[in-house]
Order: C-alpha cells, then sequence, then structure tokens
C-alpha cells in the first residue's frame, strides 16, 4: 500500500486546474444504462471510485472503455434474467448503490448487495428503498442483498417525501422516475450541484426533469431515452480542498475552472477565518496574506457547508487564532482524522458531534493514518503546514477522489512525493 511522504512549510503557489466531480461522475455513469446505444462522458476524473464503477457497469454486461478522462460507455440490454449488483464491488464503494434506480426502471427488478456501514457512519439507504416502494416496486432483504422486483414490470410515478434530503436517495430516484408511467415529485429532495448535474445529464437523454437544484423535483416519465455525450463538471471538494491547502500555508494559488457559486459556503468561512478568495476569470484565487482567524461552523446540506469540507476546514483552524467549533450534523462519525491531528499537536476536543479546536502555533509532523477519503485529504494539508515530515499512510484513500493530489501540490511548490509502503 503506497503511502504520501511531506516536507512541510511549502507555501502553495501558482495556478492548479480542478478535475471532474467524482459524485457526479458516478451517478451519471450509471445513468448510461438506463438507454442502450454510445454514450460518451468526458473530462471523468481518473480515479479508484471511476474505476469501481466501470467495473460494475461490465458486470452488468456494459461495454466500458476509459481513455484518460474520457470514458466511453456501450450501453446494451443487461444480459442476467435479474441484474445484480455483486457485494465485492459494493463494499468497495457505497455509491454502487447508484446503479439500483436505473436497474429496477430498466429492468423492472434488480438485487444490490446492501452497502454496510462505512468509516464516516451507518449510512442507510431506507429512503432509497422507501421510494421505490412508492413507486410500486416491492423490496425484501436477503443474504445480505436488497431484491427489488416490480409486480407490473415498470415503475408508475409517486409523490414521495424525503425525511431527510439524501444525494445519492434523489438521485438514484430521479433516474428511476425518468423511465416511470406518469409523474414522479420528490419533495424534500437534496439540492446539491450534483444532483443538479444528473438532472441536466437525464434532460439531454431525452427525460423531462423540473427543480433539481431546488428541494422538490418533479419527473414526467418516459417510454426511452437516448444516449448522451456530456462533459461532467468540476469537483467543488477538491477545489475546497485546494482552497485549505492554499490558505492553510499561507500561500496564493489560483484553481482553474471551477464554479463559484458552487462554493460559496465554503468561501465564505474562509473569508471569516481571514483569507482572501476571489473569483478571477474562469477561476477562484485564494491567498491568506495575514493571521488566520477562529472561524466556527455546522456541516448542513447543500447550500449550507459541505460535510465533504469539514475535516479540511478544521486543519486550517488548527493553527488559527482562537477557539473554533465545528459541528457535524450529516454523519456521525465523521471526526476520525481528530486522533491523527492531535498526535500532529493540534488541540481538538470533542463531544458528540461537536469539536472543539484550539489554534496552536504550529504542527509537527509525524506518521499518520488515513481512515477514509475527506480525512485523508485533511491529513495532507495538515502535513504541508507541519514542521517536518509527515508520513499519511494507507493513501488508497486518497485515490478514490483526488486525481494526481502529489502531481498538482508538486506543480505548486509542495514537498511531496508517493512511497510504496512498507506493509
Ligand atoms: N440517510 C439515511 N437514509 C437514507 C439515505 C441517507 O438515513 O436512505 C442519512 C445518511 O446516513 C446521512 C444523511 O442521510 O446521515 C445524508 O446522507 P446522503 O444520503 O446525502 O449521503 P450519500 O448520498 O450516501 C453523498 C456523497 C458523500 C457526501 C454525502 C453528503 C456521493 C457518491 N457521495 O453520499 O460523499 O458526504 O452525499 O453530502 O455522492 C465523499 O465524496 O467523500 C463522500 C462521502
Amino acid at each position: 500500500m503506497d503511502n504520501l511522504r511531506i516536507q512541510g512549510g511549502a507555501q502553495l503557489r501558482g495556478r492548479v486546474r480542478i478535475s471532474g466531480a467524482k459524485n457526479a461522475a458516478l451517478p451519471i455513469l450509471s445513468a448510461a444504462l438506463l438507454a442502450d446505444g454510445d454514450h460518451r462522458f468526458r473530462n471523468v476524473p481518473e480515479l479508484r471510485d471511476v474505476g469501481t464503477m466501470a467495473k460494475l457497469l461490465r458486470t452488468l454486461g456494459q461495454d466500458v472503455r476509459v481513455a484518460g478522462n474520457v470514458v466511453d460507455v456501450q450501453s446494451r440490454p443487461v444480459p442476467d434474467a435479474v441484474p445484480v449488483a455483486p457485494y465485492e464491488l459494493v463494499k468497495q464503494m457505497r455509491a454502487s448503490v447508484l446503479v439500483l434506480g436505473p436497474l429496477v426502471a430498466r429492468y423492472g427488478r434488480a438485487h444490490v448487495s446492501l452497502p454496510g456501514g462505512c468509516a464516516i457512519g451507518a449510512r442507510p439507504i431506507d429512503q432509497h428503498l422507501k421510494g421505490l416502494e412508492a413507486m410500486g416496486a416491492q423490496v425484501v432483504l436477503e443474504h445480505g442483498y436488497v431484491k427489488v422486483e416490480v409486480p407490473s414490470g415498470r415503475l408508475r410515478g409517486a409523490e414521495i417525501v424525503f425525511d431527510m434530503p439524501t444525494v445519492t436517495g434523489t438521485e438514484n430516484l430521479m433516474a428511476a422516475a425518468a423511465l416511470a408511467r406518469g409523474r414522479t415529485t420528490l419533495v424534500n429532495a437534496a439540492r446539491e450541484p450534483e444532483v443538479e448535474e444528473l438532472a441536466r445529464v437525464l434532460n439531454k437523454m431525452g427525460a423531462s426533469v423540473e427543480g433539481a437544484g431546488t428541494d422538490v423535483i418533479v419527473v414526467e416519465g418516459t417510454d426511452a431515452l437516448q444516449p448522451v455525450d456530456h462533459a461532467i463538471m468540476a469537483d467543488r471538494i477538491e477545489a475546497g480542498t485546494y482552497m485549505a491547502a492554499a490558505a492553510a500555508t499561507r500561500g496564493d494559488v489560483l484553481l482553474e475552472g471551477v464554479t463559484f457559486e458552487h462554493l460559496e459556503a465554503v468561501a465564505a468561512k474562509m473569508r471569516q477565518a481571514g483569507a482572501v478568495v476571489e473569483r478571477e476569470g474562469e477561476g477562484v484565487r485564494v491567498c491568506a496574506p495575514g493571521p488566520l482567524r477562529a472561524a466556527s461552523l455546522q456541516t448542513a446540506p447543500h447550500p449550507g457547508f459541505p460535510t465533504d469540507m469539514q475535516a479540511q476546514f478544521m486543519v486550517l483552524m488548527c493553527t488559527a487564532q482562537g477557539r473554533s467549533t465545528i459541528v457535524e450534523n450529516i454523519f456521525e462519525n465523521r471526526f476520525m482524522h481528530v486522533p491523527e491531528l492531535n498526535r500532529m499537536g493540534a488541540r481538538i476536543d470533542v463531544v458528540g458531534r461537536t469539536a472543539t479546536v484550539e489554534g496552536v502555533d504550529a504542527l509537527q509532523g509525524a506518521q499518520v493514518m488515513a481512515t477514509d477519503l475527506r480525512a485523508s485529504a485533511s491529513l495532507v494539508i495538515a502535513g504541508l503546514v507541519a514542521d517536518g515530515v509527515t508520513e499519511v499512510l494507507r493513501v488508497y484513500h486518497i485515490d478514490r477522489g483526488y486525481e494526481r493530489i502529489e502531481q498538482k501540490l508538486s506543480q505548486l511548490g509542495a514537498t511531496i512525493e508517493r512511497v510504496p509502503g512498507r506493509a
């Protein structure tokens, strides 16, 4: 297993191009199951999770070719009587559950391994299943698999009220509704930009989806969809991560190709902390000329502060002046980076869902262990800021969601290298 070795102390400077969004690419690739023919997806990030989705589509009989950032999917009917998303793939990537909506809509049945809990929380999928049931599906759980069957053969439109906004739940039901009979209304839907991006793709395929980006989405079902050619939007969480790295190292970085509107909550908090965040052409410039100040926050569904940026922002707070509180409202166990940051000299206390961060003068390099994707990103930023050498172990987590992170950071002046693991 590879590790990342970072010599701290460099101020990041220069330009970095932000890659396509992982969490938009995954539902969009799954949506290829909705229509036979040749799909082309461009600006797809080269990531482990994209590779896992490609494997899953191949398991379902699809022809998937990945060439750099272009993914061609030649979609054709799934050859098996019951399409199956197997445990081996779902356990590697929970987002595999995104094939459920398209498969049930298209084939009237699917078996998908139930994702277990993960490092950040229990993460049930009851809302996805409740929605499919409201659309006429029968759901049973057997031998670790969710087995979904639509007795009439085709889903029918329904009004579905989510108990909480769920990103992949909204995406699954929106994709399912595109091929259902009649109108589906999703109430209390997730408003994340990735949901909007999927709606754009479904509409390009001939669906009728309105309201994505608000909390009420209306889908008029249609009989058939067409293949699509689409370039994936930029990754707002990758962008936010480089923003945090720029500010934490008191650097000056221009992020290219980002949509500023997707980053407003993050930009507002960074400004409150004393960073300068400016729109510059097709990009965003972040610098931190003076000392950083404590800024408290709570994570919330979009347009609130994203849970996927909580760990990275916490590192900024570690060396800011004063005490900040960070409340994690989305996932119950998303503070796994805290003990590692404390080993690097941070002063963070966690009680329940609240972390209290007391700013310190400096962090110290150490060997630290990554537990999930965003926690790993926070440890890399901590390594950039720390005195001495930091080694982030189990870097495969990072490869799930950050394209060529060591190259991009090196290009910005960091001293970082990938080293083969000893164990
Ligand atoms: N929830 C339920 N029941 C459900 C669905 C969700 O109780 O049926 C709960 C979850 O346990 C959680 C909350 O609702 O407490 C929100 O979860 P959500 O369903 O929105 O999360 P997700 O769709 O599984 C996506 C991203 C995550 C990101 C979250 C929140 C993808 C592929 N994943 O997950 O991304 O943290 O939304 O914004 O889009 C990451 O990229 O590192 C990552 C974890």
